[in-house]
């Protein structure tokens, strides 16, 4: 357990306008006893960020952004004492936080295991307004409010923990597929989109013991990292006159059994219903934001094919738990899932950050704390 200095001020990164981050340099908050203060070692930038950047659709301006943070707690307060999960919690622990639930809904007094669904949430990175700085993690010291979902998560290294919400999501989009579907060596699972999102999900159907998976895109780079993570075929839509077909020759003429839609195109939302075979089943979880409607066709889609259809929306706690355990199986496995960072950014380049994120050249872009 260290004894850490923390300096008299920080510096935050403020999205104070459409495409405009800056730094300022603030006094570092105060915690109480039921706050805790932590030291920010680096945070990945989410769709969702870009989103915010790009044309603040929530109208959170100013708003200091940022939630797939991780970093070391250098203050507790005395009456938190242990992670969400029921381990320990000591300064010098390395964290990561889950939603803020309001705590007075029927969702969280009733059904806390549902707290995703609470509609009276916060996410720490998504708190607007000047009196939320320091509640988000582009910054070199983010304090947790009470009632924060914290996860001890000091057994793992620095970018494993940066994946941690993004592999939240795709676990609970896994746990919402089960529901409909039943996952076997030889099933035939495609994955429609391969961002972070997508990749994460192929890696952990792959670690789930799946052998046929195809991953399909429109980006060389991107499906070349699909094969490393275990996808046994990929499709490039640019380079192929027909994916239906290619998608029908790989899966015995009938198309997939399941399928994930993980992209935020409309297009894409529309065509995924022709991969997948008769009797087949879809995950929905590309459409985080509302990018318009898509089509598909009552009668061929759904009605004649019989298809099972499900929506997943981020995470409830336990899929945090599962979201550490399956990065951890993905790297004894050897799977290079920590290649999913490309690009790290510091405090004060937060603006080239996110436009690299908007030129789609890498796939994981994070801000990495460097005045640690
Ligand atoms: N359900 C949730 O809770 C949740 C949480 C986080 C993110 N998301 C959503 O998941 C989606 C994916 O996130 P990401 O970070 O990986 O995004 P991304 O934009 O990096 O990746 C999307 C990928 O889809 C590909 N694509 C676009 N059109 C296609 C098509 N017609 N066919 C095949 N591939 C196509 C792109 O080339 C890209 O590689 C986003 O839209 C995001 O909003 C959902
Ligand atoms: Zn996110
Ligand atoms: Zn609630």
């Amino acid at each position: 357990m260290g004894d850490y200095k923390i300096p008299q001020t920080a510096k935050i990164s403020v999205l104070t306008g459409v495409r405009k981050m800056e730094v300022k340099e603030l006094p570092i908050p105060q915690i109480n006893d039921d706050e805790i203060l932590v030291h920010i070692e680096g945070c990945g930038i989410c769709g969702t960020d870009v989103h915010e950047f790009k044309g603040d659709p929530f109208g959170y301006i100013p708003v200091q952004l940022g939630h797939e943070g991780t970093g070391t707690i250098v203050k507790l307060g005395k009456n938190i004492t242990k992670d969400f999960s029921g381990k320990p919690l000591a300064v010098g622990d390395k964290i990561v936080t889950g939603l803020r639930p309001c705590g007075k809904c029927e969702v969280c007094t009733k059904h806390p295991e549902k707290i995703h669904l609470c509609e009276g949430g916060e996410i720490f990175g998504l708190m607007p307004g000047e009196n939320a700085y320091f509640n988000g993690w582009f910054g070199e010291y983010i304090k947790i409010n009470a009632g924060g979902v914290v996860f001890n998560v000091s057994d793992m290294s620095l970018d494993l923990r940066l994946l941690i919400e993004p592999a939240a999501v795709i676990v609970h989009a896994v746990e919402k597929a089960k529901e409909i579907f039943n996952f076997k060596h030889d099933s035939y699972v495609l994955i429609q989109g391969c961002g972070p999102i997508g990749l994460l999900l192929l890696t952990l159907v792959r670690t789930m013991g799946v052998r046929n998976i195809i991953a399909v895109d429109a980006d060389k780079k991107r499906l070349a990292v699909a094969k490393e993570l275990g996808a046994s075929a990929v499709i490039d839509i640019t380079a192929t006159q027909d994916p239906v077909a290619d998608v029908k020759a790989l899966t015995g003429g009938l198309g997939a059994e399941m399928a994930f839609q993980c992209t935020g195109s409309p297009k894409a939302a529309s065509v995924v219903w022709n991969y997948v075979r008769r009797g087949g089943s879809l995950c929905e979880l590309g459409f985080f934001v509302n990018n318009g409607d898509a089509k598909y066709n009552p009668h061929l889609d759904i009605c004649n094919k019989e298809i099972k259809v499900v929506g997943s929306w981020t995470y409830q706690a336990s899929d945090w738990i599962q979201a550490c355990e399956f990065l951890k199986e993905a790297q004894l496995r050897g799977l290079p899932v920590e290649k999913l960072i490309t690009h790290r950014y510091g405090i004060d380049e937060m603006n080239e950050a996110m436009e690299m994120n908007i030129s789609m050249q890498g796939s994981k872009i994070v801000y990495q704390n460097n005045n640690i």
